[in-house]
């Protein structure tokens, strides 16, 4: 482990515009660092597209052990337009999350003043919830089969595995967060019981198990596809939602868009024992590749929900209330291209008020 406010650092930039935005988000981290008097020792690993089309290599021997020696993962963006998808998913984004067991992936929803949204009449004191996807099993675990592959009569199987272990464990951490962060009080699970009755039976068995230790906290429930329907009709009603790996992906795409979009959504797969990895959850947008124009606060909010992650809470308060002031004051747009200011001038900015602090 680190000395007491020396934080080691795994930078993994990655692909696309990845290195772009993880330059800004090491700048703000870094003036926080000044600011709140603590260190980052930060190590540069050079795994992605470019690594693997030179060398057919993805994470290198040895690699996940060299990440273990971290407190924490800083990524940008895995994904190259010349290699087969699913090739560097797998064997580096997924492979990071399984095998260092980070079983939650934890993604805020939440409208900072000034972003716009496309849901009509909400605002910020209607979108802010957080979703705690389980991730590191459903289907995402990789188990299945192909049968008579490449015939007429093909059958492709493809299993999701529930384990009570996994599924407990991540109910858990969505109820202790939801205390923490003592908003609504209230925790959603969203899931599929009325047809994948053996799965969500499981959940729904676990959730409100685990649901009796916290009085505190009211329990709701929602079908997935109406979850959808409520994040645009009333997105008022979430807290803390937490939901299985594959459900917890698609509705926090849909969850980036009502809060701006993927230029400020950012997320952490968390293992509260383990190293933790942060990252914005937008891909590697091979076409704003180099130009200065993507926006980067999705992964300045990423390395935000890291400092929280390691203790340093007041310089993630600060960093926010960067974000917002320049939301609120200087960007036209979250979209790349059209926020008014470069990735490394938006960068700037919000360095320079985490550094000198601002009144909202
Ligand atoms: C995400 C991404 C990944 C996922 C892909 C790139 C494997 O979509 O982080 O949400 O499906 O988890
Ligand atoms: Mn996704």
């Amino acid at each position: 482990m680190a000395d007491e406010r020396n934080y080691k650092i795994a930078v993994i930039p990655g692909d696309g515009t990845g290195p772009e935005v993880i330059r800004e988000g090491v700048k703000v981290l870094q003036a926080a660092a000044g600011r709140f008097g603590f260190n980052l020792d930060l190590n540069y690993f050079d795994w992605g597209g470019d690594r693997y089309l030179r060398t057919g290599e993805t994470i290198p021997e040895g690699g996940i052990d060299e990440l273990k020696k971290h407190d924490a993962i800083y990524l940008g963006a895995i994904g190259h337009p010349d290699v087969k998808p699913g090739i560097l998913e797998k064997d580096i984004l997924l492979r990071i999350r399984f095998e260092l067991d980070q079983y939650v992936n934890l993604r805020p929803v939440k409208l900072y003043p000034g972003v716009w949204t496309p849901i009509k009449d909400k605002g910020p004191e209607d979108i802010d919830f957080v979703v705690v996807r389980e991730n590191t099993e459903g289907l995402y675990a990789g188990g299945g089969c192909f049968l008579r592959k490449g015939t007429p009569q093909e059958v492709a199987i493809q299993e999701s595995v529930n384990t009570r272990y996994g599924v407990e464990r991540c109910i858990r951490f969505a109820f202790e967060y939801c205390r923490k962060r003592n908003k609504k009080k209230k925790v959603t699970l969203v899931g599929k019981t009325n047809v994948l009755t053996y799965a969500w039976n499981l959940w729904e068995r676990t959730f409100y198990e685990v649901a009796k230790e916290y009085p505190d906290i009211e329990v709701d429930y929602a079908h997935v596809d109406a979850t959808c329907m409520w994040f645009v009709k009333n997105p008022e009603w979430f807290d803390v939602i937490v939901t299985d790996n594959m459900f917890g992906d698609i509705i926090t795409d849909l969850g980036a868009m009502i809060q701006g979009g993927m230029g400020i959504a950012a997320g952490g797969n968390i293992n509260p024992q383990g190293v933790s990895m942060f990252e914005p959850i937008g891909g590697s947008a091979p076409k704003y590749t180099g130009k200065n124009v993507i926006n980067p606060l999705a992964a300045i909010c990423a390395g935000m929900m890291m400092l929280e992650h390691l203790g340093e809470e007041e310089a993630a308060r600060a960093i926010e209330k960067a974000v917002i002031k320049v939301c609120r004051d200087h960007l036209k747009s979250m979209s790349a291209g059209k926020m008014g200011y470069s990735t490394s001038e938006v960068g700037d900015l919000v360095a320079k008020y985490t550094e000198e602090g601002v009144d909202l």
